[in-house]
């Protein structure tokens, strides 16, 4: 029992370094179309970024970068924008 805890605890830990730290995936939110948006466009180059990757005044920034990476209308960025400053 304790062996299989250990082995449980080695792979969270290997999951998050690999994955950024899944127990504060964006998955485990509450639904909002900025997370569906984020989800959908914001995953399909790179990792999705934790909320808590950047603080209100830097999320603006990538965003603006991302925005046409990820085909996005300003008001679909706003939601993103939204959900991010939300949960970080
Ligand atoms: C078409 C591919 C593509 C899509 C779609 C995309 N990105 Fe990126 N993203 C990149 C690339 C390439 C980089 C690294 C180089 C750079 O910074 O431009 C990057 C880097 C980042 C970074 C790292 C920090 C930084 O400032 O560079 C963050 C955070 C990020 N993207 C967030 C997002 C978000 C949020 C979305 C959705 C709105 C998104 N990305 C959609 C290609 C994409």
């Amino acid at each position: 029992m304790l062996r299989f805890i250990g082995t449980c605890l080695g792979l969270t830990v290997a999951a998050s370094v690999l994955l950024g730290c899944p127990q504060q995936e964006p998955a485990s939110a509450p639904a909002s179309p900025g997370l569906d948006l984020y989800k959908a466009r914001c995953g399909n180059c790179h990792q999705l970024f934790p909320p808590h990757s950047y603080t209100d005044y830097q999320w603006p920034e990538v965003l603006g970068r991302m925005q046409s990476n990820a085909g996005l209308r300003d008001e679909q960025v706003e939601q993103v924008l939204l959900y991010l400053r939300s949960n970080n």
